[in-house]
């Protein structure tokens, strides 16, 4: 059984077959801080952030697309691929991805949390080439194709060809970093004490990185900083864009930046064929049209951009028995337990 597992900041996906993907659940869980009792995850764990007791912690054990807490991480990862491995005969082989920029003990967590429910086999493969998989692009011929794929935690920005990446980074400031401005806006700005899942939905709602054709209202509820009690507050999509303005210009510099360190040759295939976009921070409003007009280069965004790494990553375990037999040919994956 061959496994696609992407670990994301916000969202955990798993993949068994072509058909479907099998679990795709806001990687969160919720335990009671006294007896470290998992009470929650997924799903669930979401709907409790923000309105549990002192006694139940709700993390995102993952920061930055890299492992904060190992031991949640690890619980989390034993949970979805014991609610997938029925059977626990045959040990899975799982490939999953990690940010194009990591060290090796980052790497080295993330196999181990996934080794630590008992696999044959861990193949890690970066996100931004599980993502062009995922969305059909050839990266294995000597072809230049740039995807950014945009998360929770990290925009991933890579030119590859010939199955490697040609010039890459990864940028930190993502959609999580936004959510936080937003609330930060909110307590400086209107004295409102916002939550996390406030401030995510107001971002997925309404902000934009480019003046918005239509002004959108999104109602911000929270608890009045100063008197305590319950507030409201209207926002407005113009509003929202100079709260997150930072953040854009960050990711739109990666990109140019990429590109700066692009070998000629590819430059010119990425102009002709354009740059795709993935990951669920893509779509957000106006970013297409920015990163358009700040490159002169046509953009593509992904159909299902959100699914494409864990698409990419099912993909990628077609090249798991050359990986092992460790033959001499070109192989996106990297063979690690
Ligand atoms: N319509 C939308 N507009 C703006 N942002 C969105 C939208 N839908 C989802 N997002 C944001 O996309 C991010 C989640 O995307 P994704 O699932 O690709 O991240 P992830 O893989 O968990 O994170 P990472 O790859 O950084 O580890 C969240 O910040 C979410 O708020
Ligand atoms: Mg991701």
């Amino acid at each position: 059984m061959d496994i696609a597992l992407d670990l994301g900041t916000a969202n955990t996906k798993l993949k068994i077959n072509d058909d479907s993907i099998a679990i795709d659940e806001p990687s969160v869980i919720a335990y009671d801080v006294e007896t470290n009792e998992i009470l929650a995850f997924g799903n669930e764990g979401y709907r409790m952030l923000g309105r549990t007791s002192k006694r139940i912690s709700v993390v995102f054990p993952l920061e930055g697309g890299v492992i904060a807490e190992s031991g949640l991480v690890e619980e989390l990862v034993n949970i979805f691929l014991c609610e997938i491995c029925t059977s626990r005969v045959v040990m899975p082989r799982v490939v999953a991805c990690i940010p194009g920029e990591i060290t090796e003990v980052e790497k080295r967590a993330v196999v181990n949390a996934i080794s630590s429910f008992g696999v044959r086999r861990v193949l890690l493969i970066e996100a931004t080439k599980a993502a062009a998989f995922g969305c059909g692009l050839d990266i294995m011929s000597a072809h230049g194709n740039m995807l950014v794929d945009m998360g929770a935690g990290t925009v991933d920005i890579a030119v590859m060809t010939l199955g490697g990446v040609s010039a890459g980074k990864t940028i930190k400031n993502a959609g999580n970093a936004m959510d936080e401005e937003i609330i930060k806006y909110a307590r400086r700005k209107h004295n409102l004490i916002i939550g996390k899942a406030m401030a995510k939905s107001c971002k997925e709602s309404i902000a934009c990185v480019i003046r918005p054709e239509k002004e959108l209202v999104f109602r911000l509820k929270g608890r009045d900083a100063l008197k305590g009690l319950p507030k409201w507050v209207d926002v407005t999509s113009t509003e929202i864009m100079q709260v997150i303005a930072d953040i854009g210009v960050g990711i739109i510099n990666g990109v140019v930046d990429v590109l700066e360190e692009t070998p000629p040759e590819l430059i010119g295939d990425i102009h002709t064929d354009g740059i795709t976009l993935t990951g669920g921070l893509s779509q957000l409003i106006g970013m297409k049209e920015l990163l358009e007009k700040e490159t002169g280069i046509k953009i593509r965004q992904s159909k299902n951009p959100a699914d494409a790494v864990v698409n990419g990553c099912f993909k990628a375990t077609s090249y798991i028995d050359e990986a092992e037999a460790q033959k001499d040919t070109l192989n996106p994956l990297m063979m690690v337990y």
